[in-house]
């Protein structure tokens, strides 16, 4: 199957997609990941968009779709999970003509219901593993108390730049105004599914799988 995970910074996307790639051995292909990968291995490309991501604002069409673009031609796997991508309508109409272009298509657009108060709640107590990326809540998933982590033992972990009040704000800016309308696009096509992001992770997960074994 290939689906997208769509919602607003903090739904949960990286969180169920991580699930889906261990429970289903999906491919999960993150542009955040991808443009961060960017950024700190230094490239042309990973400085300019550098300042754009740590401002909130959305990096161009044409970056992101060249990403994507890119792994589509060369990873293989048992379907692709799309997190964090298409954010535009331009990304929306490039994504399904990549997707054709491949003798693909997309199974299931999964909308994740979260209000902006638990966004920010959220965001604000956000880590990450600085080895395997797994996520981490200071107050729903705290690191474990031996500092080690629970997927890859690591005992690094980071804050993102952009997990701050301001960068919050315009990051959900630019949701509701660019990335809202796909919800509308996706409608139309009888791709959309929505589930409530708001309960536990686990809970959350088993409205996931339900929907999609209600599309295969
Ligand atoms: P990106 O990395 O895609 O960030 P985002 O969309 O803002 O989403 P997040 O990663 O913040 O949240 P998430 O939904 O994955 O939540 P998570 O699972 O971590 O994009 C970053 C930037 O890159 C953009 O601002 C833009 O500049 C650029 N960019 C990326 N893609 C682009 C594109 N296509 N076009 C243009 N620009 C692009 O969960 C959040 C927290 O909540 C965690 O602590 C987690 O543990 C916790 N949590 C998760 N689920 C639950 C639950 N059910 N209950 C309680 N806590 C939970």
């Amino acid at each position: 199957m290939n689906i997208i995970l769509l919602g607003p910074p903090g739904a949960g996307k990286g969180t169920q997609a991580r699930r889906l790639v261990e429970d289903r051995g999906m491919v999960q292909l993150s542009t955040g990941d991808m443009l961060r990968a960017a950024r700190s291995s230094g490239t042309e490309m990973g400085r300019r968009v550098a300042a754009i991501m740590d401002a909130g604002e959305l990096v161009t069409d044409e970056i992101v779709i060249g990403l994507i673009e890119e792994q589509l031609q060369t990873s293989r796997g048992g379907g692709f999970i799309f997190d964090g991508f298409p954010r535009t309508l331009g990304q929306a109409d490039a994504l399904g003509d990549l997707l054709a272009a491949n003798g693909a298509m997309l199974d299931a657009v999964i909308e994740m219901q979260v209000d902006d108060a638990a966004l920010v709640a959220r965001i604000v107590a956000r880590s990450t593993c600085g080895d395997c990326g797994e996520v981490y809540n200071d107050q729903t998933k705290p690191i474990p108390a031996d500092g080690r982590c629970t997927n890859c033992g690591g005992a690094t972990f980071n804050r993102r730049a952009d997990d701050n009040a301001d960068a919050l704000t315009t990051r959900l800016m630019e949701y509701y105004k660019k990335t809202s309308p796909l919800l509308g696009y996706y409608y139309a096509k009888g791709d959309l599914v929505s589930v409530d992001g708001l309960g536990e992770i686990e809970t959350v997960a088993g409205a996931i799988a339900e929907a999609l074994a209600a599309r295969s």
